[in-house]
């Protein structure tokens, strides 16, 4: 699954989200591009999976804060799928520090569109019409 483009289809029915799932789509593409071009030898990796993450946790606080406001009732398994992604991309990183192959990224790359698209189909779309009956949009 190589480069993610953001249609309506992928729509959670709020437009902050739909944004911000716009913008890690074009971050994960960034790290699949790298992977694609081979030039992850030459470019520092460590800021575009800082970044990566960095907007991911941005976005989960998004999301928690609506979940906390709305008294969601999903919230727990929620939360737990996002512990679950900032637990494994920190394992990741690590095993790509470790050592820096095109596989590991490949890997990574892969491991990430899928966590996401999956994610946002299923995890995230269940919120949609709660989120809507209770005016988010
Ligand atoms: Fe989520």
């Amino acid at each position: 699954m190589p480069i993610l483009n953001w249609t309506q289809e992928y729509s959670v029915g709020v437009k902050e989200l739909d944004e911000q799932h716009q913008k890690l789509m074009k971050m994960l593409n960034t790290l699949f591009i790298l992977y694609e071009q081979n030039k992850f030898n030459n470019v520092d990796v460590n800021p575009i999976f800082q970044e990566l993450n960095d907007y991911a946790n941005l976005h989960f606080s998004t999301e928690e804060h609506y979940f906390n406001l709305y008294n969601y009732p999903k919230k727990m398994e929620h939360l737990a799928m996002h512990e679950v992604h900032r637990r494994k991309i920190t394992e990741l990183k690590g095993e790509y520090d470790s050592n820096n192959s095109a596989k590991t990224l490949f890997a990574i790359s892969n491991f990430l569109n899928d966590w996401w698209i999956w994610h946002i189909n299923n995890a995230d779309k269940e919120y949609t019409s709660y989120f809507n009956a209770n005016g988010l949009k």
